[in-house]
């Protein structure tokens, strides 16, 4: 047991020395220990990463999104209908349930001794762990199974034609997984489960996220409200028929909002990156190899010198003419480089569709203030209690915002 203590601590002391030697030149807040992609968190690493993310990249071509769009609407369709019993509340909490993975491995991230498997694996949280990945292994295994069920590849490719990438079938991801597998491409079941398991957590509790910071921001701004219900209105011309593709490319100031949304609550609010070479920084500050790197995307999208009065909720701080001489990487929800966000025009196209269908059916009235909401970042950005606001059915015709009763 002694030795096990000396060698923590010395883990520890050194730790802070590399520290204090390397990263406290770097001006800002003392800095933390991250794990992102360097401990093989968010997807796999070096070799394997890249030759997943080259295989995986035509799944997310532009096509295959708007191939899944009915399944967009469909879903933003239901959300519509369980919403529907929330009008009778007096609120409604929006956040759907926190996975508690995230706050794991946020438990996890801010103990560095716990880096240590030799140490990890004798914990409490680490029981849990398992618990939850068994469960959520056991989805993913079935998600897989049902589609090598149903699988009949000549059914499901999409044609896809544009300048980047010319014409060519693709397939949506898992159907590609599955294809490149039954062609003798080296991919294992456990290898297929890996890439669903990545994009089930990565893609659904981000989105979410984002979703239930946009509706608490909507429903705090009635004039940003009004503007997307006038949108809403004018781009599907007074018909009730349900979104289609087009109608939701055409919702430009949804895109804005959405956009300020995301800069005001980034769902991945901070990445870690390890330096594979010394960099120094234009104030001339040496960055090693092999640093962790926190990157926080958070701090970023509020730096008043990027977005002077960084709190106001203003969408059209995304207007191409304000956008102009804006340093590209001030804006950086979805992070930057090679090792970006993959789902991203997914992302954006699940969240426009979602917000639209839930302000063309209902009125959003605050209850809760966002400048109150205590912010935790579990792996996902969340609040550490309710995000609550009032949801009333929005009749046609009728005024847009009616504040009593609230
Ligand atoms: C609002 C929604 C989303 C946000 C804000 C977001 C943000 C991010 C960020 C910041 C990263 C970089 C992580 C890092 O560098 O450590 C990332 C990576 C990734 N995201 Fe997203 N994401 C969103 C939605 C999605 C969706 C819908 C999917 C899939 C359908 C997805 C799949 C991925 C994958 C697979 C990676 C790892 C990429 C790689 O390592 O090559 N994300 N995301």
């Amino acid at each position: 047991m002694l030795w096990f203590l000396l060698f923590v601590l010395g883990f520890i002391i050194l730790y802070q020395k590399w520290r204090h030697r390397y990263i406290s030149k770097i001006p800002g807040p003392p800095s933390w220990l991250l794990v992102g992609n360097t401990f093989q968190f968010l997807g796999s690493s070096g070799d394997k990463w890249h030759t997943r993310r080259k295989m995986l990249t035509p799944a997310f071509h532009f096509n295959i999104i708007q191939q899944f769009f009915k399944c967009f609407v469909d879903h933003s369709e239901q959300l519509v209908e369980r919403l529907q019993e929330e009008c009778t509340k007096p609120y409604t909490d929006i956040p759907p349930l926190v996975t508690q993975m995230g706050q794991l491995l946020s438990v996890r991230i801010g103990r560095p001794w716990l880096f240590l498997n030799c140490i990890y694996q004798f914990t409490a949280i680490k029981k849990e762990q398992n618990l939850l990945i068994n469960t959520l292994h056991k989805f993913s295994k079935s998600v897989i199974e049902n589609r090598k069920q149903s699988f009949a590849e000549s059914d499901l490719y999409v044609d896809s034609n544009d300048e980047q990438f010319g014409s060519k079938k693709r397939l949506a991801m898992l159907d590609l997984l599955l294809t490149l597998k039954n062609s003798g491409v080296q991919i294992s079941d456990e290898g297929i489960r890996e890439e669903v398991d990545t994009f089930m957590f990565e893609g659904h509790d981000t989105t979410s996220a984002g979703i239930s910071f946009a509706l608490i921001l909507i429903a705090n701004h009635p004039n940003v409200q009004e503007k997307l219900a006038e949108e809403i209105k004018s781009v599907m011309n007074g018909s009730d028929r349900s979104f289609l593709f087009s109608d939701i490319q055409q919702m430009h100031y949804l895109e804005l909002v959405v956009k300020e949304c995301l800069r005001l609550y980034p769902s991945v609010p901070s990445i870690g990156r390890k330096t594979d070479y010394d960099i120094v920084t234009s104030t001339g500050y040496l960055i090693p190899k092999d640093t962790i790197v926190g990157v926080h995307i958070y701090s970023l999208h509020h730096n008043p010198i990027f977005y002077p009065n960084p709190e106001k909720f203003d969408p059209d701080r995304f207007l191409p003419e304000n956008t102009k001489g804006r340093h590209p990487f001030s804006y950086i929800p979805f992070s930057a480089g090679p090792r970006n966000c993959i789902g991203q025009k997914f992302a954006m196209v699940e969240m426009k569709t979602a917000i639209a269908t839930i302000i063309r059916n209902f009125v959003l009235l605050p209850i809760d203030k966002p400048v109150n909401l205590t912010l935790i970042s579990h792996m996902v950005l969340k609040t550490s209690d309710e995000m609550r606001i009032k949801i009333r059915k929005r009749y046609k015709g009728s005024e847009l915002f009616t504040y009593c009763n609230i």
